[in-house]
């Protein structure tokens, strides 16, 4: 950036003696004004870094109203005043109304006038440093919240997609689980929506044991499913309608067996396939498939345990009678402790709305 240094004078003497030094020692662009029009015209099309104005041709209050629109022009402008005869009174008091950086003396004393503007002329670059650092700063802090706004906006509908799309999943998903409870509960009409009223039983059982929502969801879906192995039992056993074979017992009781096999390799949230399997263990280890007893079988299995076995009492099957709520309550908490984990039972029996 090509440097000028302006001096404001009309006076010959001071004009080539300013010049002759800045000509001399500085790379600097040396122009001088002789009226402060003259001057402000200059300035309002050319940058300049040093105004120099020879304060002995002007009055106070004209110099004052300059040198306050040189700064209006462009606030890095470098304001020096130079003087002659004036008083020190009436320098201080310009110095301090016009922001003046130096005061110059005309006593022509070469070596301090060039080491002044070489101050002033240092004193100039730092501040355009300091400017083009602080714009560049600006400029990229701009970008950056640019940036962060535009990542932010993508996060927003990212996220809304995602759950949009998690939403569809989760539809897909009970659809799905519906579609194979039906899929096993349409063969048997007697049965139908057994699968619901034990998941209903479960959730009164796991709001009762104070169950938060994630186990409440994962025991719901294990009970709407323990019974999905029925699909791989032919209707010939499934749908007699006297008592079965000692052989045909053994046959329907893969059921557990199945069920696991089918929702195992699904990635499943809770452990659905477990539940699936053990709902058919007792609390005594007289159960099947495997004869696990207490803990052994898990929360999920135990509860399912209960509400099936009270669902079988108080709804059809196809070889035996529909029996009362009471009637079911009692051979549930007759058989606490040997079929059915006793806190179980305990729950289930306090539970004020158990039809
Ligand atoms: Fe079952």
């Amino acid at each position: 950036m090509q440097r000028h240094i302006l001096l404001v004078s009309n006076d010959s003497q001071t004009i080539s003696s300013l010049e002759w030094i800045i000509s001399e020692n500085f790379s600097s662009n040396f122009i001088y004004a002789s009226s402060f029009e003259e001057a402000l015209t200059f300035i309002s099309t050319h940058k300049c870094c040093i105004v120099v104005v020879d304060n002995d041709l002007y009055n106070d209050q004209t110099c004052l109203d300059f040198l306050h629109e040189v700064k209006n022009v462009w606030e890095h402008i470098i304001r020096v005043l130079l003087i002659g005869d004036k008083k020190q009174d009436d320098v201080f008091n310009m110095v301090n109304r016009a922001q003046i950086y130096r005061v110059i003396s005309k006593s022509w004393d070469l070596d301090k006038i060039e080491n002044i503007f070489h101050e002033v002329i240092e004193y100039f670059d730092a501040q355009i440093s300091v400017e083009e650092i602080s714009n560049k700063v600006f400029s990229q802090n701009k970008e950056l919240y640019e940036m962060n706004n535009i990542l932010e906006e993508t996060i927003v509908s990212k996220t809304e997609e995602l759950y949009k799309m998690n939403n569809q999943l989760a539809l897909s998903f009970i659809a799905t689980v519906q579609a194979l409870t039906h899929a096993v509960e349409a063969r048997d009409v007697l049965t139908c929506g057994h699968s619901d009223r034990v998941a209903k039983t479960c959730m009164d059982i796991g709001m009762a044991l104070n169950m938060d929502a994630d186990e409440l969801e994962g025991l719901y879906l294990s009970a709407k499913l323990h019974d999905i192995g029925k699909i791989g039992i032919s209707d010939t056993i499934l749908l007699k309608p006297e008592k079965l074979t000692p052989e045909e017992i053994q046959i329907i009781r893969q059921h557990p067996i199945i069920g696991y096999k089918i929702l195992a390799p699904i990635p499943f949230e809770w452990n659905v396939s477990q539940a699936a399997l053990q709902h058919h263990e007792r609390y005594d280890g007289k159960g099947y498939p495997h004869g696990l007893q207490g803990n052994e079988i898990s929360l999920w299995g135990r509860i399912i345990a209960v509400a099936d076995t009270y669902d079988a009492i108080t709804w059809y099957r196809p070889y035996s009678k529909i029996l009362s709520h009471n009637y079911a309550l009692e051979e549930i908490v007759r058989n606490s402790g040997k079929q059915f984990d006793p806190e179980i039972v305990e729950v289930f029996a306090g539970i004020p709305s158990n039809p």
